[in-house]
């Protein structure tokens, strides 16, 4: 093979970029405009992300010199959109924000431009749902505040960050979190109708974003994290907003019972189709959530239970010894952890035990019924048919599909030297060589006693061999006219009589479908001649 065509999508570990300073070491992600690696800092061993504008289906690789080579998209529609790549670092070097990530450089190399990040190790909210299940309600609402304290920040400054949801938010092991992929932010002149690029993720993001012209504000990114909270209370991503003109919205508490009516009714308001029923502003969503002005220090909104308990827990304190309660409390939240945990490793393990024996049933089932199909097909080779497709091929092949019966009627099987196998579809043959049959069969092939209606609209009761005619037998053209004889090799041969539909008839001896040897012809009116006859024409 000719490596000059061999092609990969992304870099590969130990590639260098930018004169050698970064060193690719593994792909974090990859989306619809980007490539996410991890690379390392050649000279201060330090690691980033770095984004490679890379647009799915429209970019490839060269392997030789990792440049980038576009297939079906201009040059200068490529170059609009990564001009607007090059402004998510633009408007990332604008804020300044813990919660929101940094960008440490920009170049341009291969052909395509990349954008430099400090790596923040941990995982994003995507993953950690995906991995532990919904999370403990003061976990996601801690998170929460700490994308909208973020998300508040950016709206401040007329910036929105248009895909918010849990895959572009990153938690930190310290439980931080750090908003990334500002690839589809804009600013924004609030509740001015300005043109948008339409680019959106299924779910998170708001109906207006479905529109490049639609009017969007704050209220656009509000959506998102109340689709986000939805997200990592209930485990399941809601409905996405274009389907829910057919289909409600399931309330997250009907999937998570524990939910309070609160948190329940500040997710549905957050997601209201028609923009001005939203929260206008995240601290609007988020006071309604907490009921507390300053919920963006992390905040917890504790149940009727467990305000009880902390006032129990508070007399405790005075009571006991401080610190005896702090290592009781602390061993309480391990033992909980820990038993969370093994409850979430024995549901897996059941779970894929549970797949495993669904899967056995299945494989089962299968070979039970290749059983009973091979059964039924040497049956139908070898015995009485009803309604049998056939398609004659030559003396050796036929092709056959049942339209009756227990056998599967929407395959063909292919019939050589009596062996059958499964195919999907049979060769056309001239119409006189397929019919439907119904009658006798020895080794797939019409013989004995049988009836079959052939595709030119013939019929034909009476004795076969081999699939052809072949014996006495009856065959009945379109317009009407009748043969009644013999029959050699599907072609009238020796004694026959055929009939017109006006009465008059030929009777006598026939070769290769034609008159042939002694015979009656006898008009309408029943005059008759008799004669030797040669190839169909009477002898002189
Ligand atoms: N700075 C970073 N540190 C660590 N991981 C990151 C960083 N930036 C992105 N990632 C990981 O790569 C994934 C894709 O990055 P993102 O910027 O969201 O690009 P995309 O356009 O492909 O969604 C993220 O979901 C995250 O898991
Ligand atoms: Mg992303």
């Amino acid at each position: 093979m000719n490596e000059e065509n061999v092609t990969f999508n992304e870099l590969q570990p130990g590639t260098a970029l930018y004169d050698g300073k970064y060193i690719i070491e593994r792909v974090l992600g990859a989306g619809g405009f980007g490539i996410t690696y991890y690379a390392r800092h050649a000279k201060l061993n330090k690691y980033f992300a770095i984004k490679e504008f890379f647009i799915n289906g429209y970019c490839v690789r060269n392997v030789q010199h990792f440049t980038i080579l576009l297939q079906g998209i201009q040059d200068d529609v490529y170059d609009k959109y990564r001009h607007k790549f090059v402004e998510e670092a633009q408007t990332l070097a604008k804020l300044d924000h813990p919660g929101i990530v940094k960008v440490v450089d920009v170049f341009d190399e291969n052909g395509t431009s990349y954008i430099v990040m400090p790596f923040l190790s941990g995982e994003n909210l995507q993953e950690v749902v995906e991995k532990n299940g919904k999370l403990p309600y003061e976990l996601a609402v801690n998170f929460m505040a700490q994308v909208c304290e973020a998300l508040d920040y950016c709206h401040k400054r007329s910036i929105l960050h248009r895909d918010v949801k849990p895959a572009n938010i990153m938690i930190t092991p310290e439980n931080r979190t750090v908003l990334i992929d500002f690839g589809s932010a804009r600013e924004f002149v609030h509740d001015k109708t300005q043109s948008h690029t339409a680019m959106l993720t299924q779910g998170y993001a708001p109906p207006e974003q479905y529109s490049s012209v639609s009017r969007k504000g704050a209220y656009s990114d509000i959506y998102s994290i109340g689709a986000t909270f939805y997200f990592t209370v209930t485990g399941v991503k809601p409905t996405d907003a274009a389907a829910r003109l057919l289909e409600n919205l399931v309330e997250p508490k009907t999937i998570n019972s524990k939910l309070s009516d609160t948190a329940n009714r500040t997710i549905l308001k957050a997601m209201e189709i028609k923009p001005e029923n939203r929260y206008q502003n995240v601290d609007g969503l988020m006071y309604e959530l907490t009921k507390r002005k300053d919920w963006r220090n992390p905040v917890v909104e504790k149940g009727k239970k467990s305000k009880g308990l902390s006032i129990f827990l508070i007399i405790c304190l005075l009571a006991l010894c401080g610190g005896g309660v702090v290592w009781y409390l602390e061993n309480q939240k391990k033992a909980e952890i820990s038993a969370r945990f093994q409850e979430n490793l024995l549901q897996e393990r059941a779970e894929i035990e549970a797949r495993l024996q669904e899967e056995a049933r299945q494989q089962e089932e299968t070979r039970q019924h290749e059983e009973e199909q091979r059964r039924l097909l040497s049956a139908t080779l070898n015995g009485r048919v009803i309604n049998l497709r056939v398609r004659l091929l030559d003396e050796n092949s036929t092709y056959l599909q049942p339209t009756e019966g227990d056998l599967d009627g929407s395959v063909w099987y292919m019939i050589i030297d009596g062996q059958a196998e499964r195919v999907s579809r049979a060769p056309a043959t001239p119409p006189e060589r397929a019919f439907i049959y119904s009658g006798q069969m020895r080794n797939g092939l019409p013989h004995g006693e049988g009836e079959a209606k052939y595709d030119d609209d013939t019929t034909y009761e009476g004795s076969f061999q081999r699939g052809l005619r072949h014996g006495r037998g009856i065959r009945t053209f379109p317009n009407g006219t009748t043969y009644e004889g013999e029959h050699l090799e599907g072609k009238a041969h020796g004694r026959g009589r055929q009939t017109n539909t006006d009465g008059s008839f030929y009777d006598g001896n026939w070769a290769n479908d034609l008159e042939h040897g002694f015979g009656r012809l006898v008009d309408a009116d029943g005059n008759e001649r008799a004669g030797n006859f040669e190839n169909g024409r009477m002898a002189e």
